[in-house]
């Protein structure tokens, strides 16, 4: 199976699943892709022979259509398998999503269907949750609200800031998001759900 990955940031979970992706695993890495030549993970994707690309979003400001029809065409290109956003920060139209819908995943920092959108670890803090994470879901029109894939969970403990609960989210997602995708690869849809 052939994997691309969408960024615009680090990329920390872009390199969990192409550290993860070796071996026996079922799927290698294709494409990195990202909307921004500042995302850091175009670096590191290359320094480990992956493919990479990018496709400005600035340049299509108001007309979202058009910037997904650019996005398509490094991604076409690929003939991915299957679509991994990780850390991707730009909003999709139906459109674009059906094209690759049930062969995209995603993951999002939080235990959904609590607190999709931005900002979750300081929206978990002031519901004052005790408990927090992420999920891997598949990707549909809706935001953050696909079939859920599988969960991590972490304390929230006392002292905790925003940063601080969503470093100890982040070290989940990196478990997460790999062994998600290797079930995912296999044709294994039964969700994962780490202790
Ligand atoms: C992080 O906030 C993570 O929780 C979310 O995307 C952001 C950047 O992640 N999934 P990454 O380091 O670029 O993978």
């Amino acid at each position: 199976k052939h994997v691309a990955i969408l960024i615009s940031g680090g990329g920390s979970n872009m390199m969990a699943l192409l550290d993860s992706m070796v071996g026996d695993h079922p799927a290698r890495p294709c494409l990195v892709l990202s909307n921004t030549a500042a995302a850091g993970g175009l670096a590191r994707a290359a320094d480990r022979g992956v493919p990479t690309a990018v496709v400005d979003h600035r340049p299509f400001a108001g007309d979202r259509p058009a910037f997904e029809a650019e996005l398509m065409k490094p991604l076409l290109a690929a003939r991915p398998d299957i679509v991994c956003f990780a850390g991707f920060m730009r909003i999709l139209t139906a459109g674009f999503v059906s094209h690759w819908q049930g062969r995209a995943l995603n993951i999002h920092p939080s235990l959904l269907p609590l607190y999709k959108g931005l900002n979750t670890h300081a929206r978990a803090l002031a519901a004052g949750d005790t408990e927090h994470g992420c999920t891997v879901h598949e990707v549909t029109a809706e935001l953050d609200d696909g079939p859920i894939l599988g969960q991590a969970r972490v304390p929230v403990l006392p002292d905790d800031t925003p940063e601080t609960l969503a470093a100890r989210v982040l070290k989940q997602e990196h478990r997460l998001y790999p062994a998600v995708l290797r079930r995912f690869a296999s044709g294994d849809r039964r969700p994962v759900f780490l202790p």
